[in-house]
């Protein structure tokens, strides 16, 4: 009698939060053309949208967490992250168990977790299932969290106290200074460290899979591994590979429409990401200063990304009726879209890890205002690495804006950046094409897949 092969399933388990699903889902889709079954494990909230449950090929189950999505903004990232791998450990070995009785003709060959969701390990090892670490951010910051883990916590902030050692550039992290290690933002450092020994014990995967490129950070990457001791994969952009429906908000088209009226590189795109929020007062000079740049602008301003208001009624009226009138303003973007069309001349970008990424691949030069986390890191990158953008640091002021603005969409160092943005885009490309580093980094993780 013929034997029927048994079909291959992978589980996926994203951080619950627009930065880390995205990409989680595009790897999914990744390896479902290549293939393998997808199951989603996911919390109550911030579930993918019920449009792209109904993809072929995947499969979406819920795990409940213990405690209710309001704790993330009382507890802050890295508490609620702590907390989320206490709580979610036990359901999702359930959840694992009941897998495995549904599935006659099938395989679950492996577990893919977002590197916070360390809890992951835990269950693949008890069940004997491979797994693998997915990281959403960029190599460098994981050297930067080695290096940070190997530090003394209490003599590092006594020492950081000093503004030269702030400026300071971290040995053998070169152009990266001490203020650029992703520790703000995020809770007090000891809790960071804690997180980070955590994610390093509790790692019973066999590889880990980064969403970059190795043309992008070559010695970052070659360090992790030495760091790690175990595979590292470079497999992005992912999202060249394969799109995957995952926005949590509504996008709002008409902005394209308005696009299609600019002039060809005119348009200063403005996106701070999923997560950040700002003053009141930074967002009055931002506007002052895009006003006074003369240049048309496309701004998403997510409803509640402003301290105390629920969109932008804290600007003083004249001020929010000339922004509408001049620029377009949105509340969420389909921001791959809009990188890519021709009026789009700049990016201004927190420098979330996704958003650097999607700006290099459509060849658009950046203004970097970093807020938290490893953004700063990204922005060093951006300005002094690969040269194709202009970072604003300190507090922001219109005057400030206002220049960074005409750099970039009016003055030959604005071209010369979108010039090197554009060479590196043609690298990106070609490194998911047949042959290319990316294609082959995903080909040899999946023939590993098969052999663990
Ligand atoms: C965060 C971190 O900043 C990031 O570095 C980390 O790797 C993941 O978590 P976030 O702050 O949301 O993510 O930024 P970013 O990584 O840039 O991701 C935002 C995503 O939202 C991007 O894929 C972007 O295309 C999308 N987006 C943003 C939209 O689709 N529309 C918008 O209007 C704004």
């Amino acid at each position: 009698m013929e034997k029927i092969e048994a079909k291959r399933r992978i589980v996926l388990v994203p951080v619950p939060a627009q930065g880390h699903i995205t990409p989680m889902m595009q790897l999914g889709k990744s390896l479902n053309l290549k293939g393998f079954l997808i199951t989603v494990v996911q919390g109550l909230f911030n579930q993918v949208s019920s449009s792209s449950q109904q993809v072929s090929g995947f499969q979406f189950v819920t795990i409940q967490e213990s405690f209710p999505e309001s704790e993330l903004e009382r507890l802050g990232p890295i508490e609620f992250l702590i907390k989320l791998n206490k709580t979610s450990e036990a359901n999702f070995k359930d959840c694992i168990a009941q897998l495995l009785l549904q599935q006659s003709n099938e395989n679950i060959v492996c577990i893919i977790y977002d590197e916070f969701m360390y809890f992951c390990g835990v269950a693949a090892k008890e069940f004997k299932i491979p797994s693998v670490i997915f990281s959403t951010s960029s190599a460098t910051n994981q050297v930067s969290r080695c290096v940070l883990s190997k530090l003394n916590a209490e003599k590092f902030l006594f020492d950081m106290k000093d503004p030269e050692v702030q400026d300071k550039v971290v040995e053998n992290l070169h152009p990266l200074r001490y203020k650029d290690l992703p520790i703000s933002g995020v809770g007090p450092l000891e809790r960071l460290l804690e997180l980070c020994r955590e994610i390093s014990n509790k790692r019973t995967a066999f590889a880990v899979m980064i969403n970059t490129v190795s043309c992008l950070e070559s010695s970052s990457l070659t360090r992790l591994q030495q760091e790690l001791g175990i595979p590292v994969y470079a497999l992005g952009p992912l999202h060249i590979t394969a799109s995957a429906t995952s926005s949590l908000l509504e996008e709002d088209r008409s902005c394209v429409e308005w696009l299609d009226k600019q002039k060809p590189r005119s348009v200063i795109y403005i996106s701070l990401g999923s997560i950040v929020k700002m003053e009141t007062k930074e967002l009055l000079e931002m506007a002052w200063g895009l006003l006074n740049s003369n240049q048309p602008f496309l701004w998403v301003i997510r409803p509640g990304s402003i301290v105390r208001s629920e969109w932008i009624e804290s600007l003083p009226e004249e001020v929010s009726k000339m922004v509408i009138e001049r620029g377009y303003i949105v509340k969420w973007a389909p921001q791959k879209e809009v990188l890519g069309h021709p009026a789009v001349g700049g990016f201004w970008s927190h420098c979330g890890w996704n958003s650097t990424l999607e700006s290099i691949v459509e060849g658009v030069p950046m203004i970097c205002r970093p807020f938290d986390g490893e953004q700063k890191l990204n922005a060093m990158y951006i300005e002094s690495v690969w040269r194709i953008g202009i970072q604003l640091e300190g507090e922001v002021e219109r005057k400030g804006v206002e220049r960074a603005v005409t750099r970039l969409i009016v003055d030959e160092e604005g071209a010369e950046m979108r010039e090197r943005a554009l060479g590196l885009k043609e690298k990106l490309n070609a490194s998911v094409r047949k042959g290319g580093s990316s294609y082959n980094a995903l080909d040899e993780l999946i023939k590993n897949l098969k052999t663990e």
